[in-house]
């Protein structure tokens, strides 16, 4: 199973994607690494883990459309089976979930529908929520919408701050986000 993983930040769930791969036996290869924006750690893991890697950088292009229209080229250009959007922090064209329909996959600090949107973990802590956790989805053209796949709870512990349980909350996140990949690609 091909796939492309998208990044906007840090990239530690393309780290332990990488690491998963590299182990063996998950039965998935990554085709490539894109992002929003250069410069990123998750460009530089990319890149350091030997992985073809591309930016569609947004503030390079004119109009949004444009942004658009080279994203899904840059993408379409390595015929994935699934494209992952992981910490990939812009909302993608309809065209895009089009030429991807049920195979853009994405990653959310929340336990989807609550607290979509870039502050999941900041939301959900506002709320005063006891019990969040993390949402692996098909997306769709929605902020954070579209079929979940798989969630795994996180309590919310005394004396949290957003950086301990967003930092809890990828520690579950990046194995389920595993366990999906390794049964999205089992035949
Ligand atoms: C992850 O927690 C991911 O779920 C979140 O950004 C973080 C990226 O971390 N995505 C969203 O909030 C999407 N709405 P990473 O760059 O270290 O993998």
């Amino acid at each position: 199973m091909r796939i492309v993983v998208l990044v906007s930040g840090t990239g530690s769930n393309l780290q332990a994607v990488i690491d998963a791969v590299a182990s063996g036996g998950l039965g998935v290869e990554i085709a490539a690494v894109g992002a929003d924006r250069p410069g990123t750690f998750g460009v530089e893991r990319s890149a350091a883990a030997g992985l073809e890697t591309f930016v569609v950088n947004f503030n390079d292009f004119a109009t949004r459309a444009q942004w658009d229209a080279a994203l899904l080229e840059a993408v379409a250009a390595y015929s994935p089976d699934y494209v992952v959007s992981s910490g990939f922090m812009r909302i993608v064209a309809p065209s895009f979930i089009d030429a991807f329909a049920g195979r853009y996959v994405n990653t959310h600090p929340a336990l989807l529908p609550s607290f979509p949107g870039a502050h999941g973990v900041r939301d959900a802590m506002a709320y005063g929520v006891k019990v969040t956790g993390c949402t692996v989805h098909f997306a769709d053209a929605g902020v954070d919408t579209g079929p979940i796949i798989a969630q795994t709870p996180v309590a919310v512990l005394p004396g949290d701050t957003e950086e301990t349980l967003h930092e809890r909350i990828k520690v579950a996140e990046r194995e389920l986000l595993i366990t999906v990949l390794g049964e999205l690609a089992r035949p």
